[in-house]
C-alpha cells in the first residue's frame, strides 16, 4: 500500500476517510463525547497532511441513521472536538444548505487554505453513502470529487470503516490518486503479526454479547489458535450447546448447531477451548439486582447470568499466563455496572502480565479497558477498529483496504 509520503499533497484538496465513530451521551447541552479516543487516533494523519500544506477535507460517519438525517447523530460536536484537539479551527458545512455535498459542503471546501481542515456532515446521512448499488455509491464518490474542482487526492485512514464497502470507504478512492493513512498501515501490521505465524501459544479470548456476530471469526480461528477462551454473553450459548440449563441468560438457540460444530471442531483440531466455571447470575438486568456466583453448569431458572466468577476468572487467568500472543474481543459481564466488571478487569490484568504480543480488538473490550482505568501502554496495541478487526481475523477481504491496494486511477 502506498503511503501518504508517496502523495504530493501541498495545496491539494485531500480526502481524509477517518472513522470519528464515537460514543455520544444526551445531555441538556446537547450531546457529549464519552470517548474521543478514534478522535485522538485519527489526529497523527491529519496533522501531518495539514502541516505539509493539504487541504484537508474529513469524511466521516456517525452512528447508522441508514440515510435519514438525524440531528442527534450529526457530526458537529466531533468537528469541535477535532478542532481543540488539533488546535486549529475545523470548518463544519451547514447541511442543512444543500445536503451533506452541497452548496455549503462546496463553500466550505473551496475557501479551505492549504494548512486548513474541513469536515463534512455525517456521511450516512446520504443513503447513496451505504447502498448496495454500486451505480449509486459511485455517483455519490462523484459528487464528493466534484466538490474540490478537479484536483483532489484521497487517504484512506478509517480503520474502523475498512470492512464497509461504502462509498467513501470503497468507490472514493478507486477514483483518485490514494494511499493509506498511517493508522490504517498500524492496525494491518498488528493484525498481520496475528495470522502470519505467531509466537506461540496464540491464545484469543472471546466474550460480548451475540455468538452469531462471531461465527466466521470463530470457525477461523480453530485452523490457527492453541487455546480459545470464550465468556460474556457467548458463553451461554456455549454451555447450553454442551447441554446445560442457562436461565434466563442470553441464548442464541438458533446457533446452538453452528456451536455444537465448533466444540467438536475445537477437539478435532485440537484446540482447547475454555468455557467458565462459574458465573455471577443475578436476578435482573440492572446495576444494583441481586446476585450469587453459581456453578457455569447449574445457572437457576430465574437468573441470568451478568459475569464470570471468580473461580473462572483465575481460571482464565491462568490459561493466558504461557501466551506468546493474545487477540480479546468482547467484555466478559455487563462491565458498564460496577458490580459485573470483575471478570472483564481481570481479563484486562491477565493481559498486562502476558510476555508477548497483546492485541485487544476494539468496540466494547478496548472501551472497557478504557473506563476500567488501564493504560493503552499495558497492552500491546489497542485497535480503533471492532467489526473490522473480527473480519480482518476471519480472513474475508476487506473491501476498502482492497480500493487503497488498488493501482492509482
Ligand atoms: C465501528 O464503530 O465499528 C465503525 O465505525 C463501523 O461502524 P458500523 O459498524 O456502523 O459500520
Amino acid at each position: 500500500m502506498r503511503t501518504v509520503d508517496d502523495l504530493e499533497v501541498a495545496g491539494r484538496t485531500v480526502f481524509v476517510r477517518a472513522d470519528l465513530n464515537v460514543p455520544l451521551e444526551a445531555t441538556d447541552d446537547g450531546p457529549r463525547i464519552t470517548d474521543d479516543k478514534r478522535i485522538q487516533a485519527s489526529l497523527p494523519t491529519i496533522r501531518d497532511l495539514a502541516g505539509r500544506g493539504a487541504r484537508v477535507v474529513v469524511l466521516a460517519h456517525l452512528g447508522r441513521p441508514k440515510g435519514e438525517v438525524k440531528p442527534e447523530l450529526s457530526l458537529r460536536p466531533v468537528a469541535k472536538r477535532l478542532g481543540e484537539l488539533l488546535g486549529q479551527p475545523v470548518a463544519f458545512p451547514d447541511r442543512s444548505e444543500g445536503g451533506v455535498v452541497g452548496e455549503a459542503a462546496r463553500a466550505v471546501v473551496s475557501e479551505l487554505k492549504p494548512g486548513q481542515v474541513a469536515l463534512l456532515e455525517n456521511l450516512r446521512f446520504e443513503a447513496a453513502e451505504t447502498s448496495k448499488d454500486d451505480a449509486e455509491r459511485a455517483a455519490f464518490a462523484e459528487r464528493l470529487i466534484e466538490l474540490a474542482d478537479g484536483d483532489a487526492v484521497y487517504v484512506g485512514d478509517g480503520f474502523g470503516a475498512v470492512h464497509r464497502k461504502h462509498a467513501s470507504v470503497y468507490d472514493l478512492p478507486l477514483r483518485l490518486p490514494h494511499a493509506a493513512g498511517g493508522l490504517v498501515l498500524a492496525e494491518v501490521r498488528v493484525l498481520r503479526r496475528l495470522t502470519e505465524n505467531p509466537d506461540r501459544p496464540y491464545v484469543v479470548v472471546l466474550g460480548g454479547a451475540k455468538v452469531s456476530d462471531k461465527l466466521g471469526v470463530i470457525a477461523n480461528l480453530l485452523t490457527k489458535v492453541d487455546r480459545l477462551i470464550i465468556g460474556g454473553g457467548m458463553a451461554y450459548t456455549f454451555l447450553a450447546a454442551q447441554g446445560h440449563e442457562v436461565g434466563r441468560s442470553i441464548l442464541e438457540r438458533e446457533q446452538l448447531d453452528a456451536v455444537q460444530g465448533f466444540l467438536a471442531d475445537a477437539e478435532k483440531q485440537g484446540v482447547e477451548l475454555v468455557l467458565p466455571v462459574d458465573i455471577v447470575a443475578a436476578t435482573a438486568f440492572a446495576p444494583d439486582a441481586d446476585h450469587d456466583v453459581v456453578p457455569a453448569t447449574a445457572i437457576p431458572a430465574d437468573r441470568e447470568g451478568v459475569d464470570i466468577g471468580p473461580a473462572t476468572r483465575e481460571l482464565f487467568a491462568s490459561k493466558l499466563a504461557d501466551a506468546r500472543t493474545v487477540f480479546w474481543n468482547g467484555p466478559m459481564g455487563v462491565f458498564e455496572f460496577d458490580a459485573f466488571a470483575a471478570g472483564t478487569r481481570a481479563i484486562a490484568e491477565a493481559l498486562t502480565r502476558v510476555n508477548g504480543l497483546t492485541v485487544i480488538g476494539g468496540g466494547d473490550s478496548a472501551a472497557a479497558v478504557r473506563k476500567l482505568g488501564f493504560p493503552e501502554s499495558a497492552f500491546g496495541h489497542v485497535s480503533t477498529g471492532g467489526g473490522a478487526s473480527l473480519e480482518y481475523l476471519e480472513g474475508k477481504e476487506l473491501p476498502g483496504l482492497r480500493a487503497l491496494e488498488a493501482d492509482t486511477p
